[in-house]
């Protein structure tokens, strides 16, 4: 009867197909992105139950400074409101080390089969200095030109967050994230926001 019950639901198909896809050859090969992406993020994108954020540099600077290997040892082993393996006991250490350095870096561990150490998440300004001004310092293409209120004032009819997206997601003569692939989503938000901020914008702080 029982037998019968859990193959009616699926159940002992799913878990048959989960062990044959995670035989340890193959789990070996998960990035820290795909092991992130697929695990961790389920707390660590929001913050459930505490979980430090995934691009929240000031959260990730206080723990990593008791040391990468120490935190990774806790997340392997569970520590408080963080289950061990985040829950999903066949990932090998391997991966989970991937994994932290992977969320360590904010998500731009340069190789995401490595560890990585902690990177410095820039800030808004840092972006648009860096990247961003080359365009929209002087209106390059068409770019909405920085501190040019009507240029983007229409931009900004629904806020911030769509313009977030297209940004991030490229638009017209806007390359997708200023060109820069390995800018995180919270920098773009970042420069993003810096940028409307220069129009003398109450749309942010
Ligand atoms: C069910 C929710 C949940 C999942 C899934 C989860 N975490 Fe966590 N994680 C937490 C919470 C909550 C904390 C904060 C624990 C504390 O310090 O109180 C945490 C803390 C951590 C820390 C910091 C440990 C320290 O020493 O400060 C690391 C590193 C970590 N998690 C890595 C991971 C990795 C890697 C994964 C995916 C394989 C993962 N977590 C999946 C909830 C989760
Ligand atoms: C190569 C030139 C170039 C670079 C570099 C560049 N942009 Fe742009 N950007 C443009 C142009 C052109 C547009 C106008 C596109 C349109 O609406 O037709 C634009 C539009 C935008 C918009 C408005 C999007 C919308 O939906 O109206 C935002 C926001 C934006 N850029 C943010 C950024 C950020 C943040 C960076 C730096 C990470 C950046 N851009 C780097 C050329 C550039």
């Amino acid at each position: 009867m029982k037998k019968l019950k859990i193959a009616s639901s699926g159940l002992l198909l799913s878990i048959l197909a989960f062990a044959l896809s995670t035989s340890p050859a193959m789990a070996a090969d998960r990035s820290g992105k795909e092991v992130v992406e697929t695990v961790c993020a389920a707390c660590h994108a929001s913050g459930k139950d505490g979980a430090p954020k995934i691009g929240d540099q000031a959260a990730w600077a206080q723990r990593a400074s008791k040391g990468l290997d120490k935190m990774t040892q806790n997340a392997i082993t569970g520590v408080r409101n963080m289950p061990a393996h985040g829950g999903q006991a066949a990932l090998t250490d391997l991966e989970m080390t991937r994994a932290v350095g992977y969320m360590v870096s904010g998500g731009k561990a340069a190789d995401a089969k490595k560890a990585a150490k902690p990177a410095k998440v820039m800030t808004g300004e840092q972006v648009v200095q860096a990247r961003c001004q080359e365009c929209h310092a002087a209106g390059k293409n068409g770019a909405p030109k920085l501190g040019d209120m009507d240029a983007w004032k229409p931009r900004l009819a629904n806020g911030v967050d769509p313009l977030v997206k297209s940004a991030i997601g490229g638009h017209n003569s806007m390359p997708a994230r200023g060109g820069l692939a390995n800018l995180s989503d919270v920098e773009m938000k970042a420069a993003v926001e810096f940028m409307v901020s220069k129009t003398g914008g109450s749309a942010v702080k």
